[in-house]
């Protein structure tokens, strides 16, 4: 494999994790970001994401001499056959993808990119935005190709050594394939497409794990109704190999920096062709349902009203793993707890101190066991490990209620009921 000089814009969690592993493959990486804070942090090798195993390969990459920072797309793009453009794409009006980012580094790297270099968009863009910069660029002599990720957050390194595909597309095939060759000792099976299909590939993807996770809470709901037991029946459809067992686990919907910006994006771009996306509107509707379904579940169990109550709340970030906070479902579960009046402190691992438009509606202590005392009930929000070992004697022996709603399915009933508490989860039976 040719170690190629390649540059990566934008050092957030895809960018770094592009340039980092892109470095622990062999080729020679310069990685740009306009903060000079970060750029002087991550040279000195501190890494602020919570990411296992980047810090790593960043420290390492610097060690190497295959990995540097520098300020500004223009110092990285000079001597680059590659540059990777990771800016962030975040939801724009009416939920489009705002392309701000994107425009801004086209026009500032347009006349210093070195001849026949190709420009790999790895941020997800709507379909038709790499024929948008081909014509930004006017430069006939560069490519452009897309090259979406699907990295998770909690696990980004891990899914980009180990991608169950690779997917490239361009209308410049040599370009398209100098790409796929980047990723060559991965392994991985590799789609060679155009560049439309290759960015409708990612937000297809997206918004079929969400349309799988809506469809398993109405399952769960569904179970719930029919004296059913949703583990029971995701367990038993998840051995169809068409189906799967992965992405099968109910809650309380989904949330994070992706499906729901990748969902209000593709129903936008349907519009756009007056195509009414039913199918993904009912995804997104099941989801904000889904939310209100779990405050009603926590209503019921402490006897119908929620003014005044204490709860006690395990978990704020959108999924365990990762401390963030964005679109989480545990928060806006939280909101629509307050808003009923009820009292809430909250635990979680990921989160410390006083977070803007969250310290406003919980109170976050450092602590598990300080969110029971004195709560009629606990409300279990995000599946952190660590809330399976909890004393669970001693979580009784504080509380003053002694109900949980599990709303990942996250614990072991029977452990509940031996500590003499009632366990309440999603699509599942009560267990007093
Ligand atoms: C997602 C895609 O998985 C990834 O491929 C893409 O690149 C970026 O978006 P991420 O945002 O990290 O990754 O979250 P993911 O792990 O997919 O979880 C999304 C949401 O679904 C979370 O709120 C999570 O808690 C929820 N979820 C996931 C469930 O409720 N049940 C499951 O079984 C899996």
């Amino acid at each position: 494999m040719f170690a190629r000089r390649i540059a990566v814009v934008g050092s957030g969690y895809v960018g770094l994790t592009t340039g980092a592993c892109l470095a622990s493959l062999g080729h020679r990486v310069t990685c740009a970001d306009v903060d000079p804070e970060k750029v002087d942090r991550l040279s000195a090798g501190r890494v602020s994401i919570l990411e296992p195993g980047l810090s790593e390969l960043v420290a390492e990459g610097l060690a190497a001499g295959r990995l540097e920072f520098v300020l500004g797309a223009s110092k990285a793009v000079l001597d680059a056959e590659v540059v990777f453009m990771c800016v962030p794409t975040p939801m724009g009006v009416g939920g489009a993808a705002d392309l701000v980012a994107v425009e801004s580094v086209i026009s500032e790297v347009r006349d210093l990119l070195p001849a026949g270099c190709v420009v790999v968009n790895k941020s997800t863009v709507p379909v038709g935005t790499a024929e948008r910069m081909h014509q930004l660029l006017n430069r006939p002599d560069i490519a452009v190709v897309s090259n979406p990720e699907f990295l998770r957050e909690g696990s980004a390194v891990h899914d980009f050594l180990n991608p169950d595909r690779i997917v490239v597309g361009s209308s410049a095939q040599d370009a398209a394939e100098r790409v796929a060759a980047l990723y060559a000792r991965l392994g991985a099976p590799t789609v060679l497409t155009d560049a439309p299909s290759a960015e409708l590939v990612k937000y297809a993807a997206n918004c079929f794990l969400a349309m799988k996770l809506s469809y398993v809470n109405a399952i769960a709901e569904l179970s719930e109704r029919l004296g059913a037991n949703v583990a029971d029946v995701t367990e038993g459809i998840g051995y169809d190999r068409r189906i799967g067992q992965a992405f099968l686990q109910p809650g309380p919907g989904w949330g994070g920096s992706c499906l729901p910006k990748d969902t209000h994006a593709l129903i936008q771009a349907a519009d756009a062709v007056d195509f009414d996306f039913m199918l993904l509107r009912a995804t997104i509707d099941t989801n904000t349902r889904q939310r209100q379904r779990i405050v009603t579940k926590i209503r019921e169990a402490c006897g119908g009203s929620l003014d005044g109550v204490r709860l006690g709340l395990l978990g704020l970030t959108f999924k365990a793993g990762t401390d963030d906070l964005r679109d989480s479902p545990a928060l806006a579960v939280a909101e629509l707890l307050r808003d009923e009046g009820a009292e809430l402190t909250a635990y979680d691992p990921g989160v410390a101190g006083a977070v803007p438009g969250v310290t406003d509606t919980v109170r976050v202590v450092d602590d598990a066991y300080e969110v029971a005392k004195g709560a009629a009930g606990l409300v279990l929000l995000t599946e952190w490990p660590e809330f399976r070992t909890l004393d669970w004697a001693r979580v009784a022996s504080l509380l003053e209620g002694r109900v949980v709603v599990d709303t990942r399915n996250h614990l072991d009933p029977d452990v509940l009921r031996r500590a003499g508490l009632s366990w309440r989860g999603v699509g599942m039976q009560p267990v007093d």
